[in-house]
């Protein structure tokens, strides 16, 4: 059943080229220039007119609603909140009746979302689920919602679930954008033509990162701690990259917003810290490059994923890591490819049970 794989894990990382696919299929229609998604277009006054959007949810599927937040900003213009869903519950949150609650989890299950979207609901928010497990908790509570259809995801650490929900999100975003004549026409159809071809930019990546990945791996079985960089769409991968690794390798790690380091983490650089950039083309690219100067001059050991024929901070990385061009909204789906790799493959060489890790379990239903 782990078709071939060691583990589970494994086998649902080199899966996401289908798993996006599949989440992708019926809804986007490339040729027609469409999104179909009832769930939206049957309230989508309500999404158009929302006072704002608050995003709910634990964990990976937390981080993916950051990434949520970039896109439906940027591309419908309506305002976004994300919130840990244990937070939420216990602050008595301002929510009315013009508010859409969006509620994300693979399990469908977890009990602080749960929680925090029934108070929701009983202010009178219009809630929303993006659940992968079907007729979940989750799913059959929400006013209307998307399922991700990544199918059914075992290893505790989540990486399908996790590209199919920045799928979802994805279209999502896209479709209010068009609806509300924030994303131009041009710009929506060229957008679209790319996500078609992103399960096609995952398969190649884990065709050319797989085994240099797994090489790099074998430096950092002893390491202690790992810091974790990106900027803009790829703050929130950086600190998926940090938690997957945290959640299968036990190696204390920790994700930053690139800028931020200079307030205080840049104190723990040495020889002995690994640090993972992530520095796409798009996606202040410059910023990024002076970020890379301030860890080398303090001899941290670099690596960097960035864009095939990058020079600038592979000149100066330590490991460097090439993915595919994509405008930088895509970018996170591609990095984090690498990052499930080399957390899996620093785990498994540190003899860790990668599909069930210490400690977690695969839904957290009691808060
Ligand atoms: O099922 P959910 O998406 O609601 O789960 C939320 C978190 O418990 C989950 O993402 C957790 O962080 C994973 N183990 C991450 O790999």
């Amino acid at each position: 059943e782990k078709g071939g794989y060691e583990h589970f894990m494994l086998k649902e990382i080199f899966e996401q080229p289908k798993s996006i696919h599949d989440t992708m299929r019926g809804r986007l229609l490339v040729d027609e220039g469409v999104i179909k998604m009832a769930g939206i277009w049957d309230h989508v006054e309500r999404f158009k007119n929302a006072n704002r959007i608050i995003i709910i949810a634990c964990g990976t599927s937390w981080h993916a609603g950051l990434i949520g937040e970039y896109l439906i900003e940027e591309y419908a213009r309506i305002p976004v909140e994300v919130e840990y869903a244990s937070e939420f519950r216990y602050r008595n949150p301002i929510i009315t009746d013009k508010d859409v609650v969006i509620a994300i989890s693979q399990s469908g299950e977890t009990a602080d979302t749960m929680a925090a979207l029934k108070l929701a609901k009983e202010k009178g928010a219009f809630i929303y689920g993006i659940c992968n497990v079907v007729d979940s908790s989750i799913a059959r509570i929400t006013d209307a919602g998307s399922y991700t259809h990544a199918g059914p995801e075992i290893g505790v650490a989540s990486t399908k679930a996790f590209t199919a929900q920045l799928t979802i999100l994805t279209l999502i975003a896209f479709k209010l954008g068009k609806h509300n004549g924030t994303l131009g026409n041009a710009e929506f159809m060229s957008l679209i033509a790319e996500l078609d071809a992103i399960p096609k930019r995952v398969e190649e990546v884990l065709g050319t990162t797989h085994e240099l990945v797994q090489n790099i791996a074998k430096d950092f079985v002893n390491a202690t701690n790992f810091l974790y960089l990106g900027r803009g769409y790829n703050y929130p991968a950086a600190l998926e990259g940090a938690l997957k690794l945290k959640e299968i390798s036990y190696i204390h790690a920790e994700g930053y917003p690139a800028a931020e380091m200079k307030h205080g983490p840049i104190a723990l650089i040495d020889e002995n810290m690994p640090i993972v950039i992530i520095a796409p083309k798009k996606g202040h690219y410059d910023k990024i490059v002076s970020n890379v100067q301030e860890i080398k001059a303090r001899k941290g050991k670099v690596i960097a994923v960035v864009n095939k024929g990058d020079q600038q901070v592979s000149s100066m990385a330590d490991y460097v890591i090439e993915i595919p061009e994509t405008s930088e909204c895509f970018s996170p789906i591609v990095a984090s490819v690498p990052l499930q790799l080399l957390a899996y493959y620093i785990a498994v060489y540190r003899g860790a049970n990668v599909d069930q890790p210490r400690n977690l379990a695969k839904s957290v239903t009691v808060e």
